[in-house]
């Protein structure tokens, strides 16, 4: 096999397998920000990738698409329900988000958990060329930089956590929280969305194994040294952690939002909606950290209150399908559908209803096109690592124009100050920003999003890979790697 200087490890590749209605197979873009995050950096690294192509017991072997490089991991039926469905999105999903909804905790989903781990930690010492950086992705893979180092010590491993992590009151719940914490220490640094998110990890550690972190370093002893039970060198190791906010490829927007196509579009969205004063827009994967409930709560207040009209107002909900199969979400699903029936019967007129709400994927293009068509971007996450739709719909208002309601309780907050900043659990308060939205001037409109925009296009997630990556090699420099 192929081996690359450069790897990236990640639960899925950035395309998913799926079969379309007449029983062809094919290929489309995987769902998440994590996906669209890696693949330009993918391309501009030209290494390999290894993940999983979101379909049970598939034996496809490595690929090109697109001019990536995929190494797919098979992972059987039983696997995807208690790796995928079980441990992390019923286990530290819900964990890592505050506990929004009920983790379980279950010793089988934690032991496929393990074995799938070591699969990918194997597939990945297989593609890793001598002293190559491989750079480990998200929570589905939190033992994987620990086992790579086991079988490769030459490698330089790095780790991005691309969710929020948790407060250590809420961490110190997980029976495994050792395990997870020494699977992370195999990594040379350790990267977070928010400076919160590195010191409540660099808190995990000191309190699980007493040893001191300052400045973000964590000075390990060699094996068999001190009071670390679980070195993994004969050398004394720095693990650093820290916090590297992701990003977006902007120029792409930008680019798009150029193109007549895409403008003609908006248009047409505008005119199909009936040409409404105010399109207010949501754009998530249909999870419960989204706040998606709360957001039509304060809207149906709204209306009820007289103080929006569905005649000049709508709010376009899409809800990309995610995690079906998961029970929390099956009930989200009910949940979130429920609601917007209630919303549109009792608000609703022949002529426009006050949700338009789609269960589908879409596009960039689409999305750009809905985005620039958009008055409002409501991001309401009750928590998020950092959500990069805050960060496409400023990239897509090249016009200055638009008004961003985000929530403190997303990663993205952190940077994009100028958006109207939101508590969603204060219904009160989200009702007041939306009308602030609503009415705002247009001078202060441009005036934020200009500021906006200067942070997203300079901080971009090709300086994201590139911080990120540097600071990997300052930690390892011996290695012949390069970033
Ligand atoms: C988030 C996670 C990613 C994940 C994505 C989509 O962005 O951080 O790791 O890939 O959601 O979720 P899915 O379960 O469909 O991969």
């Amino acid at each position: 096999t192929e081996r690359y200087d450069f790897v990236v490890v990640s639960n899925r590749l950035p395309v998913d397998r799926v079969v379309r209605r007449d029983g062809t197979p094919d290929w489309q873009p995987s769902p998440g920000g994590l996906v669209t995050a890696l693949e330009p950096v993918m391309r501009a690294n030209d290494g390999g990738w290894v993940g999983w192509t979101g379909t049970a017991d598939d034996d496809q072997g490595p690929f090109e698409a697109d001019g990536l490089h995929l190494h797919p991991v098979p992972l059987s039926a039983g696997e995807v329900e208690r790796y995928y469905e079980g441990f992390s999105n019923d286990t530290i999903w819900p964990l890592y988000h505050d506990v929004i909804a009920q983790p379980t905790y279950n010793r089988e989903t934690w032991e496929t958990y393990v074995e799938v781990n070591r699969r990918f930690a194997e597939a990945s010492a297989d593609v890793a060329a001598e002293g190559a950086m491989v750079w480990v992705q998200d929570y589905q893979l939190q033992l994987v930089p620990r086992m790579l180092r086991e079988r490769r010590p030459d490698l330089v491993i790095g780790f991005f956590n691309h969710i929020p992590f948790p407060a250590y009151g809420l961490f110190s719940q997980l029976p495994w929280r050792r395990q997870i914490v020494e699977g992370l220490l195999g990594a040379d640094l350790i990267g977070f969305q928010r400076r919160a998110d590195a010191g409540n990890f660099l808190r995990a550690v000191r309190r699980l194994f007493h040893v001191p972190t300052p400045h973000g370093r964590v000075e390990l002893p060699a094996a068999g040294e001190g009071k670390w039970p679980n070195s993994m060198s004969d050398e004394p190791r720095t693990v650093v952690a820290k916090h590297f906010p992701i990003s977006i490829d902007a120029a792409a927007y930008v680019q798009l939002v150029e193109t007549e196509s895409v403008r003609a579009r908006a248009a047409e969205i505008r005119r199909d909606l009936g040409d409404p004063t105010t399109i207010m827009l949501g754009v998530d994967r249909l999870d419960y950290t989204k706040g998606i409930r709360h957001r039509f709560a304060a809207y149906a207040e709204l209306l009820d209150e007289g103080k929006l009209d569905v005649d000049d107002t709508v709010l376009v909900q899409i809800a990309s399908p995610s995690r079906e199969r998961v029970e929390t979400y099956k009930a989200l699903r009910d949940e979130i559908e429920l609601t917007v029936g209630r919303v549109n019967g009792e608000f609703g007129t022949i002529k426009h209803s006050a949700i338009s709400y789609l269960h589908h994927g879409y596009p960039r293009e689409e999305m750009v096109a809905l985005m620039l068509a958009a008055d409002i971007m409501l991001v309401t996450a009750l928590r998020d690592g950092m959500n990069l739709v805050a960060k496409e719909y400023v990239a897509t208002r090249a016009d200055d124009d638009g008004v961003l309601v985000l929530s403190e309780f997303a990663g993205a907050a952190d940077e994009l100050k100028q958006a109207l900043l939101v508590n969603p659990h204060d219904i009160e308060g989200l009702k007041r920003a939306i009308l602030a939205a609503v009415h705002m001037p247009r001078q202060e409109r441009r005036t934020r999003m200009h500021a906006l925009r200067r942070r997203v296009l300079t901080h971009d997630v090709e300086h994201w890979s590139r911080d990120f990556l540097s600071a990997l090699a300052e930690v390892r420099p011996t290695a012949s790697a390069q970033a």
